[in-house]
């Protein structure tokens, strides 16, 4: 049995505040880190072409699949299938995403810590003045491979988290996301007009938008699908959880319409900053991407602003808000599954999870060059290869699946219906769930079964 009941949920004030806090916890380093680091690896614009239709045909029909089942059930994602289908092993799903949910955390609070890192490293002034890439390239090793700054980081993150976390949902999240998100975003778009107007922009914003349809391969396929999940908190239950706060009044598809192009615009945002600074810094050519991208390109964009030290700082307390209001995200489904199912109190759970995460951190945390082993067997990107896209996917395939045949359209359709007197994609979004999604879903993971083997 569940202890939570309908009138003991807080729920967001408004449909906007739910907008506000879903993008908190979609808009992130997956976004701004992952996103650019995806697109060096698997080709340029190719790769930002079928990430596009990806989150079109994909992401949102899944977004949609997520909010209504944890509208309809207001559980976490484990109560929600128990409650759908009591008795089935559909509830396996929802301790996957449990499960998945623990270990993105851990490595990606390695990355929020690295922003927290470049936080008081550029107001201890180590950006000042001009900055060339060998200079960021250096800082950034360096601090990468220091074992107790990396670990020490990544423990202020997953403190801070976990505070947030224990204190409850509503207060926690909705406070953060409202002021900082739309600050973040006009300071990325002033950033991007900066990058655009450097001398040199036009070749790595060819990079960036004329796809090179030799480059088009199956990873393509599979790191595009796990980029739109990973980026928009799907195949894990955030948005289940989520979507259990919002009220029947509200219209769940045109919110799910809003994260989306929200996250995926300050995406598409943040590779107009990386990659026209590299090639107007004569560095695109013979670049070797690695995890750093990100933090090694913006301090020189940064630096190329009048009071880029302002500037600087700026930036990197809101990067780190908005992966704050993501691992925020992730460790609530966890917390929430404890305090639901197992009766736990909400701070013994947070903390628990936390320290979970943070251990489950350390080997990532030291495979940027502080350790040797863990870093000839690149763990963070395994772990995220293995949580980040192939976790996920699994888990989006299950979702659909789930709607689709075992709840049934009917009656999503219904709980959609609250707050939504028409719904025009419907033909469509029936299809991807029933269809589509699943179908590309199962081919994916088979391709690259195929291509890892070989
Ligand atoms: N979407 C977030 C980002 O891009 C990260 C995140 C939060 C996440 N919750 C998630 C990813 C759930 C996958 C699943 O930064």
């Amino acid at each position: 049995m569940t202890s939570s009941s309908q009138t003991s949920r807080g729920s967001w004030g408004s449909k906007i505040a739910f907008i506000f806090a879903a993008s908190g916890s979609a808009i992130g380093l997956g976004s701004i880190w992952r996103f650019p680091l995806m697109v060096g690896l698997n080709g340029g614009a190719i790769f930002v072409f079928v990430y596009i239709l990806a989150v079109f045909f994909i992401g949102f029909p899944v977004m949609l699949a997520e909010l209504t089942i944890g509208r309809h059930t207001q559980r976490n994602p484990v109560g929600a299938f128990k409650a759908i289908k009591p008795g089935t092993p559909w509830k396996l799903v929802g301790y996957m995403g449990v499960l998945t949910g623990i270990f993105i955390l851990s490595y990606y609070s390695v990355v929020a810590g690295w922003a927290f890192g470049y936080f008081y490293k550029t107001l201890f002034g180590v950006f000042r003045g001009e900055v060339t890439w060998e200079l960021s390239d250096r800082i950034f090793s360096t601090f990468a491979a220091n074992p107790l700054e990396v670990l020490f980081c990544l423990f202020i993150i997953i403190g801070l988290t976990t505070f947030v976390i224990s204190k409850g949902v509503k207060g926690g999240i909705e406070r953060w996301s409202k002021i900082l998100m739309p600050l973040l975003f006009a300071l990325i778009i002033f950033l991007a007009i900066r990058a655009l107007t450097l001398t040199g922009a036009g070749e790595g914003l060819a990079f960036y938008l004329k796809p090179d349809l030799t480059k088009l391969n199956p990873k393509v396929f599979f790191f595009a699908v796990g980029q739109a999940f990973f980026s928009l908190s799907l195949g894990m239950g955030t948005m289940m959880t989520y979507g259990s706060y919002i009220s029947k009044r509200d219209n769940l598809v045109s919110s799910a319409g809003w994260v989306c192009f929200s996250t995926t615009l300050v995406a598409f945002l943040a590779g107009i900053i990386i990659f026209p600074t590299l090639s107007a810094t004569n560095n695109l050519q013979g670049l070797k991407v690695g995890t750093g991208l990100m933090f090694q390109v913006f301090p020189l964009i940064i630096s190329k602003l009048p009071g880029g030290y302002l500037f600087g700082l700026l930036f990197f307390v809101l990067l780190l808000v908005a992966a704050l209001t993501s691992t925020i995200s992730l460790l609530e489904v966890p917390t929430a599954f404890l305090v639901d199912e197992h009766n736990w109190p909400r701070e013994k759970a947070a903390i628990f999870v936390g320290a979970l995460s943070f251990l489950l951190g350390i080997p990532s945390a030291l495979s940027n060059g502080a350790v040797t082993w863990a870093t000839q067997a690149n763990i963070m990107m395994k772990m995220d290869l293995i949580f980040g896209n192939i976790m996920l996917a699994v888990g989006g395939l299950f979702i659909t699946l789930f709607l689709a045949y075992s709840w049934g359209i009917t009656r999503a359709l219904q709980e959609i219906s609250f707050g939504n007197k028409s719904f025009r994609l419907k033909p469509l979004w029936i299809f991807n769930i029933k269809f589509l999604a699943p179908l590309a879903i199962i081919l994916i993971l088979v391709f690259i079964r195929i291509l890892t083997q070989q």
